[in-house]
């Protein structure tokens, strides 16, 4: 099979990794890839839909595999399937589920999905008006996509003021969404979805802030782990009042959701609300759960292709990940780039390149995110012990990174939640 991976980050590095694995690989390709990715895969620039479809007929491309929401916004997958090439990731219709927040908030309302309460506000002014509505802390949200950046927590009306600055910073008549702050903690859930039917993957989880303890700033993501078993008590819930009904909603509303749903949990006293679905998988999370994946991903792929997720047996290896991302100084606002990477003699299948560049033969640094570290272990403590054993082998100037990936308890121990 010749797979042809979308995407130019660690998200997509892990995947082609899991591509690799299968026994049914001929040729894989990720486009455009970067410095690091070259390094153990083929990488090739493909810069329009014109140019990708030309691509994969010349070179057989089975299976087209979308890594991020970006190439999904801008209609690849449905450019790609209205030129007869097999692609895996939704429809730009269907992939509003992440690129409205709007849309998928009157989705949820609509088919009675448990998530906070919500006004949508389309001018400063109606935002204004609707804060009334609201206690604090109070979180506030651009309507589109905007990189993990657009959420703000407001702990008080000046706050929320402030915010109101940057959101409606361009224009005034923006769309927002104002939403109730829930407390709990979270968690990631992905599904495999062919349209009607789905099958979950092991839950996962990220820790979005940039420094220890949940502290700072927050960011795409600082690391991740996998599995999560203390969110299992839930799974059963989750599907059925979660993802069937927004599959269904899904249906109702003429586009159907065929590919990777990336589902943000946060697991509160009331039981499992959905913070956010995404169009995906998430990235690091799925650096931490796909090593894990002991079925081949061109399976999966046909099982979505063929509308056959129903028959699909997910199996997964008895172990742990950690993943650490180790990201540029500066990061996330304005991250500093240029700099020599070292690294470990021997890094295969422990690292998942993002902003890295190739100069005098050498990578560099050229991006917030630099890159992701897991590793796997018997349980999270062995993972973590070794991630960070392979962390300390690497070194670029300025470099952050969090160094309590994997020792979070879950839930938090001064939440009690039955
Ligand atoms: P989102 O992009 O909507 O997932 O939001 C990014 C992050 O902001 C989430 O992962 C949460 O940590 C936080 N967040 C978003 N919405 C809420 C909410 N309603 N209550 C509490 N935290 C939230
Ligand atoms: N890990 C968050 C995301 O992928 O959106």
């Amino acid at each position: 099979m010749n797979i042809l991976v979308i995407g130019s980050g660690a998200r997509e590095h892990a995947l082609a990794d899991a591509f690799a694995r299968s026994p049914q690989i001929h040729r894989l390709i990720v486009a455009p890839g970067n410095a690091g990715i070259s390094g153990s895969h083929n990488v090739k620039n493909l810069s329009a839909a014109a140019e990708t479809i030309r691509f994969c007929r010349e070179h057989a491309i089975d299976y087209v595999f979308i890594g991020g929401e970006q190439p999904i916004a801008d209609g690849l997958s449905d450019a790609l399937r209205g030129a007869g090439i097999k692609c895996i990731g939704p429809s730009r219709a269907a992939g509003r589920i992440e690129t409205s927040k709007a849309f998928a908030k009157d989705l949820m309302q609509r088919f009675s999905i448990p998530t906070a309460a919500f006004r949508k506000a389309n001018s400063r002014s109606e935002a204004g008006s609707a804060l009334a509505e609201f206690s604090y802390p109070l979180v506030l949200k651009a309507d589109g996509l905007a990189a993990g950046k657009g959420v703000y927590i407001a702990g008080n009306p000046a706050e929320a003021e402030a915010a109101f600055d940057t959101l409606f910073s361009n224009s005034d008549r923006t769309e927002i969404i104002l939403e109730e702050f829930l407390e709990g903690w979270e968690v990631s859930l992905f599904a495999i979805c062919d349209g009607e039917h789905f099958k979950t993957t092991i839950f996962s989880q990220d820790h979005k802030q940039l420094f220890d303890h949940d502290m700072g700033p927050n960011t795409g993501g600082m690391g991740a782990i996998a599995p999560v078993w203390e969110a299992e008590p839930y799974l059963q819930q989750i599907e059925s009042r979660i993802i069937s009904p927004v599959l269904r909603a899904m249906r109702e509303e003429n586009c159907p959701f065929c590919g990777i749903l990336y589902c943000g949990l946060m697991i509160t006293a009331q039981g499992p609300k959905v913070l956010e679905f995404n169009c995906r998988w998430g990235d690091p999370e799925a650096q931490a759960v796909l090593p894990l994946l002991a079925t081949d991903l061109i399976e999966i792929c046909r099982a979505i292709d063929t509308k056959e997720v129903d028959k699909l047996e997910l199996k997964w290896h008895d172990a742990c990940s950690v993943s650490v991302v180790l990201a540029s100084k500066g990061y996330p606002s304005e991250p500093e780039t240029g700099f020599v990477i070292t690294l470990p003699a021997d890094h295969r299948n422990s690292i998942s390149f993002a902003g890295v560049k190739a100069r005098e033969g050498k990578l560099i640094t050229g991006g917030g995110r630099v890159l992701t570290v897991t590793a796997r272990g018997d349980d999270r403590e062995a993972a973590r012990r070794l991630a960070y054993d392979i962390v300390k082998q690497i070194h670029f100037e300025g470099m952050q990174f969090r160094t309590d990936i994997g020792l979070r308890s879950n839930p938090p121990k001064t939440m009690e939640i039955q």
